[in-house]
């Protein structure tokens, strides 16, 4: 067991706040580190709203008071002295490497020699916000699912220069951190490539769905027509899907991939149009549909014959045998239950394995179809030799 006691989290944000929370239930001694006062306080509050919750539940065990975790809080906006004492730090600021690389550049100046610095970027190389410290090897992805308290998953990225020891930390660690789902699943991650695991699987369905929107407005399909397409297959269709997670998320990561990935992940028309016009989803509360009075209600009775989970599942098994490809992961059951982890939906894998020359079949058609030469089956996909790389 790894002398983990002191854990500090930079960003007291949506997800900052929640795994210092977890941290605290876990018993660990918590500093909270943010730019202003307000945030801190309001970081720290919600972590006591939550904590109430639970011990009015039960969920906290017995005889413990949310006060007494509480106790182990602490706040500041002083990252320097917050990281004195600190065994491990889990960096949680927005999004922006040259932001990243001054938390971390702080860190290493002032906490411990043996001190882990995690970051939970979803986006960002490990190996690039590294360099900003003076020990690389001591620098790993520790990438929690939202909220960290409900999902299951996190995925421990090794940068280039990562030590085994520090990666096992970060997996140890985590394991220890409630999750009220169930138990926690902790795959190490073993090259620094976009996405990670579990968002890689999925990106490439989002060339699918933009290529389906594009043709949805073309040929004047309502957008019901396509969440009729997977009725009763998804909780939600691919286009209420959208609306909830954010139309400028997905375009935001549809240039993300662009960059890292391929030409192919350039968003199309339709959400580009949206973005333009600010109908950014469930938040705005304007998108596909209209959210203004709660969750829309669609009607499903006529589909457009246009989307199919199968094509999706396709899609995903292709992304997966690139991870395996790519060594990022060793194994497709590793693959297959971090998504069940993250995602709450079942991997491509398990279904895929008996199902690959045809899904390269669908895939081969696809690509001639959209004219996106990435859903053209990889060597791996087509070949059925991922098959016996089960762990
Ligand atoms: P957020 O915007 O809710 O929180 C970021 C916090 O960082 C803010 O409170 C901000 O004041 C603080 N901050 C900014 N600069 C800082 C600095 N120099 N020092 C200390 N604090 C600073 O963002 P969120 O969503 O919590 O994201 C944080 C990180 O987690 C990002 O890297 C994001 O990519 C990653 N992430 C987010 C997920 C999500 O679903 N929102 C899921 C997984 C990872």
């Amino acid at each position: 067991m790894a002398d983990i006691n002191n854990i500090v989290v930079i960003g007291a944000g949506l997800m900052g706040h929640n795994v210092a929370q977890i941290a605290l239930m876990a018993g660990y001694n918590v500093t909270i580190v943010d730019i202003k006062d307000e945030f801190i306080n309001n970081g720290a509050a919600k972590i006591e709203e939550g904590l109430k919750k639970l011990e009015a539940k039960g969920t906290l065990g017995e005889g413990v008071k949310a006060s007494d975790i509480m106790g182990r809080l602490k706040k500041t906006i002083d990252l320097a002295s917050a990281v004195k004492d600190a065994d491990l730090v889990i960096e949680a600021v927005i999004e922006k490497m040259d932001v990243k690389k001054e938390v971390f550049k702080t860190c290493d100046e002032n906490a411990p020699e043996n001190c882990i610095l995690a970051t939970n970027t979803s986006t960002m190389s490990i190996t690039e916000i590294a360099t900003a410290t003076k020990r690389e090897e001591k620098v790993i992805g520790m990438h929690f699912f939202n909220p960290p308290i409900l999902m299951r998953l996190v995925e421990i990225i090794a940068g280039e220069k990562s030590s085994d020891e520090a990666m096992d930390i970060g997996v140890e660690v985590s394991n220890s951190l409630p999750c009220l789902k169930g138990k926690r699943f902790v795959p190490k991650v073993l090259k620094d490539r976009p996405g990670f695991i579990v968002n890689r699987l999925n990106a490439p369905v989002q060339i699918y769905l933009n290529w389906i929107f594009d043709q949805a407005a073309e040929k004047g399909i309502p957008w019901e027509q396509i969440d009729a397409d997977a009725a009763g297959l998804m909780p939600m269709g691919p286009c209420e899907l959208a609306d909830y997670v954010g139309i400028d998320t997905m375009f935001h990561v549809g240039n993300y991939y662009t960059e890292t990935l391929s030409p192919d992940f350039k968003p199309g028309k339709v959400i580009t149009k949206m973005v333009e016009e600010n109908k950014l989803g469930r938040k705005s509360p304007q998108g596909f549909f209209d959210w203004s009075a709660g969750r829309p209600k669609i009607d499903k009775s006529q589909k457009a014959g246009l989307f199919s989970v199968e094509n999706s599942m396709a899609i995903m098994l292709n992304e997966g045998c690139r991870l395996l490809e790519e060594k990022v992961v060793t194994g497709f059951k590793v693959i297959d239950d971090s998504n069940m982890a993250g995602m709450n939906t079942p991997g491509p894998f398990s279904a895929g394995k008996n199902q690959y020359e045809k899904w390269s079949k669908i895939l081969e058609e696809l690509a001639d179809k959209t004219g996106k030469d990435y859903f053209r089956p990889c060597e791996l996909m087509k070949s059925g030799e991922f098959v016996k790389m089960r762990k």
